[in-house]
């Protein structure tokens, strides 16, 4: 799944041209610029042959006393290496951190520092108290891009006009960053109580529904819900759509389940607009761009090209928006199926990690058992091999196992 390349390493550093042979020559970067990630590589981390610049191969520059990791033949992870400030280098199988520059700012007074280019969030989560590191968020994943569309992370920084999403905004030196004042935790309630009174959040994340409760989300003062719309009928509105609320009642997104095909439905009658299956289908895994959001504000909706039915779509069913949708939305036909019959029980529930037997990636499974049946398979976020997505094969093709 994950193509690596060789970076063009400067073997005259005036030059900067490529070493002839081995790799040199053509996708050189100009005028002795290193490819993203392998300047980084050759001032910090060890990098074979390289010599350029930077501290001999086993001097740390971060202040950490831990010896480098051995010298090997470099690559960059192309996958991390697109995540920005993120870039990873990695000799052979070992994933190596860049080593970077360490800023200072403080959480809600108190002073940490982190690696340049981590965001306000990963400081809440590796510097922070239990309760700052507890901060909610909804768009975010370990595992995917920013996307920026919650806003229910967002904290207070100091000489900031507004709120700024700790998810996606870089720490920088100095920052003063607050996180639990009363124009935060109004912000956050007001996000989560928007979304509960227009969305069904009875299936979110537990962390989403502990979230709600936390931050006293009312959803009762909006009114009772409004009666869902017919089938179809949301996504035959145009942008530019417009109608006015009736004052009894609060709109929602509600309508019927799409159930198309025999792998997953879509309900999106639960769907809070995160963007995360449109990533996951998108630029963030799988390239596939089946989804995307169409119509405008009240209107705006998950949809396939001119909303034609999963079958007659791009969609390869790799599961993917599946398995990072955090609101139940997205579902396997299986769990749909156990749910629909009131046979669905997550307490009861195994996990069995595993390696998929389709092909030679090898990529870590997670079957999830319910009486002696797989009802879900997922990967974890954390592997290096999948980073939590997997193809249709993998996420889908467990019948066989079953009928032995
Ligand atoms: S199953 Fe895969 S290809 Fe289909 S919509 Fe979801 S992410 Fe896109
Ligand atoms: S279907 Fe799920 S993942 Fe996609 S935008 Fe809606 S809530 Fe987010
Ligand atoms: S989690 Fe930060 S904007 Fe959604």
């Amino acid at each position: 799944m994950t193509e690596t390349r060789r970076p063009e390493i400067p073997a005259d550093p005036a030059s900067g041209k490529g070493p002839a042979g081995d790799g040199g020559g053509s996708a050189g970067p100009p005028d002795g610029q290193p490819l993203d990630g392998a300047g980084a590589a050759a001032e910090g981390a060890a990098v074979a042959g390289a010599g350029t610049s930077g501290p001999p191969p086993g001097e740390r520059t971060d202040g950490d006393t831990h010896p480098a990791t051995p010298v090997g033949p470099t690559v960059i992870d192309p996958v991390a290496t697109a995540r920005g400030p993120e870039e990873r280098v990695s000799t052979g199988a070992v994933m190596l951190g860049t080593i970077r520059r360490r800023v200072s700012l403080t959480l809600d007074g108190r002073e940490v520092r982190v690696p340049e280019g981590a965001t306000i969030l990963d400081a809440l989560h590796d510097e922070g108290t239990p309760a700052q590191a507890d901060t909610p968020t909804i768009c975010w994943a370990p595992n995917m891009d920013p996307i920026n569309a919650c806003r229910v992370c967002v904290v207070e920084v100091e000489g900031s006009r507004t709120l700024v999403p700790s998810c996606a905004r870089r720490c920088e030196d100095g920052m003063e960053v607050k996180t639990d004042t009363e124009k935060v935790r109004h912000s956050r309630r007001m996000v989560l109580e928007l979304l509960g009174s227009s969305v069904a959040m009875d299936r979110a994340t537990a962390d989403v529904q502990r979230w709600m409760t936390d931050y006293g989300v009312d959803t009762a003062r909006y009114g009772p819900p409004a009666p869902p719309a017919a089938a179809g009928e949301r996504d035959r509105r145009h942008p530019g759509h417009h109608h006015a609320p009736d004052g009894a009642t609060a709109a929602t997104v509600h309508q019927p389940v799409k159930v198309d095909n025999d792998l997953y439905v879509r309900d999106y009658s639960r769907c809070v607009l995160c963007y995360k299956c449109v990533n996951a289908c998108g630029s963030d895994a799988q390239f596939t761009f089946a989804i995307t959001a169409a119509g405008r504000g009240f209107d705006a909706r998950i949809a396939t090209e001119y909303d034609v039915t999963l079958p007659e779509s791009a969609c390869v069913y790799c599961g993917n928006c599946i398995a990072v949708c955090p609101t139940g939305a997205l579902i396997s036909r299986s769990e749909y199926e156990l749910r629909e019959a009131g046979d669905w029980h997550p307490e009861e529930q195994t996990m069995t990690t595993t390696i998929c037997s389709f092909c030679g990636v090898g990529c870590n499974l997670e079957l999830h058992v319910q009486q002696n049946q797989i009802v879900n398979v997922t990967s974890p976020a954390d592997h290096s091999v999948t980073h939590g997505h997997l193809c249709i094969k993998g996420r889908f093709g467990f019948q066989h196992v079953q009928n032995l």
